[in-house]
């Protein structure tokens, strides 16, 4: 695959197009909204930087990327189009079908999707063995992995492209086997998620100590020793022994907590609106946005050396 259309430049799309581009693939990028597409000649160049600084190999550079001010414009001759507008399953698939008609048979159309089964979204198109899901990781220009999601009908040949893919710009494919809503990695940030959000809730512990808990203790120690292996370091006799009285002590909340849904309905939507559990400034933002940034590389390369 050499020419990639990256649709949506939003959060996700300018570190994706960086990536592909580094990789050595042509992109043509393209947004609804013009202010996207004006921001994300600054994030595209950023996202080279940490590249850089990443030191992933250099098969390409800005000028290998274009911004399209249509749709058929972007996609025409694409070999992979990778879609990463809102997760909103009507958009979607409004959006594969315009696609269904725009590109040729044999081009991959893969989802960002950050869940919903890849077998929905590939209701109504006419070439569904195409359809995968390619789940980015945010920030998409250091995570290194994607999970490859197959729906029902994707031909084993389009896993097969995509996995090859995500080898050949030096990244790591994650195969998941069945095509669950959320996949992996969002099933289980969510299930941590869900529990840290509980402990808060109910005075077990304040936010920032919550933070240095988990960063500290699970989150640092789960860079080294995935949870599998992590079983193994542990015992799993102790695991047994600590699940049969813990399990059911754990939050089985299915709706989303108070603590979130009072705070989005307040507009507290996090760094993007000035405050969320906590509060920012312009520079405090600027400032985590580096240093967060400087220390994912930093960890990432000290990880590589393992
Ligand atoms: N943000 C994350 O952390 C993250 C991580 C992994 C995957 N994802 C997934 O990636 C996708 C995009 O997420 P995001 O955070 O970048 O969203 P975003 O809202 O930041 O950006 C989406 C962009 O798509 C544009 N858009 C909307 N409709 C369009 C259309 N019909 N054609 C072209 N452009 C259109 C919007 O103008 C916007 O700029 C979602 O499916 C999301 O679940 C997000």
């Amino acid at each position: 695959m050499k020419h990639v259309a990256v649709i949506g430049m939003g959060t996700m799309g300018p570190g994706i197009a960086a990536t592909l581009a580094r990789g050595g693939m042509t992109v043509s990028g393209y947004d609804t909204s013009a202010e996207a597409v004006a921001n994300s000649g600054a994030l595209i160049t950023g996202a080279f930087g940490v590249l850089e600084a990443l030191g992933m190999p250099d098969n390409g550079g800005p000028e290998q990327i274009r911004m399209s001010d249509s749709l058929e414009d972007c996609v025409a001759g694409a070999d992979l189009v990778v879609e990463t507008v809102p997760e909103d399953l009507e958009l979607k698939l409004d959006l594969l079908g315009q696609l269904d008609g725009l590109v040729s048979p044999d081009c991959v159309l893969a989802s960002d999707t950050s869940g919903i089964p890849i077998t929905r979204l590939q209701e109504g198109n006419s070439h569904p063995g195409r359809v995968v899901g390619m789940h980015w990781s945010n920030p998409p220009h250091i995570i290194p992995i994607i999970e490859v999601v197959a729906g029902e009908d994707t031909a084993p040949e389009t896993v097969e492209r995509m996995t090859a893919l995500i080898r050949q710009i030096n990244l790591l494919p994650i195969l998941v086997k069945k095509d669950v809503p959320g996949f992996v990695e969002n099933r289980v940030l969510y299930a941590i998620m869900r529990e840290c959000v509980d402990l808060v809730e109910d005075g077990v512990i304040d936010a920032e100590a919550l933070d240095q808990c988990v960063s500290w203790g699970i989150g640092y120690k789960l860079a080294v020793v995935g949870p599998m292996a992590l079983l193994d370091m542990a015992g799993l006799d102790i695991y047994q022994a600590v699940g049969s009285y813990l399990n059911k002590e754990l939050s089985t909340r299915s709706d989303v907590s108070p603590l979130i849904t009072e705070r989005t309905a307040a507009g507290r939507l996090g760094i993007k609106s000035g405050g969320g559990i906590f509060d920012y400034t312009p520079e405090r933002i600027a400032e985590l946005r580096q240093a967060r940034a400087q220390k994912l590389v930093a960890t990432r390369k000290a990880l590589e050396n393992r």
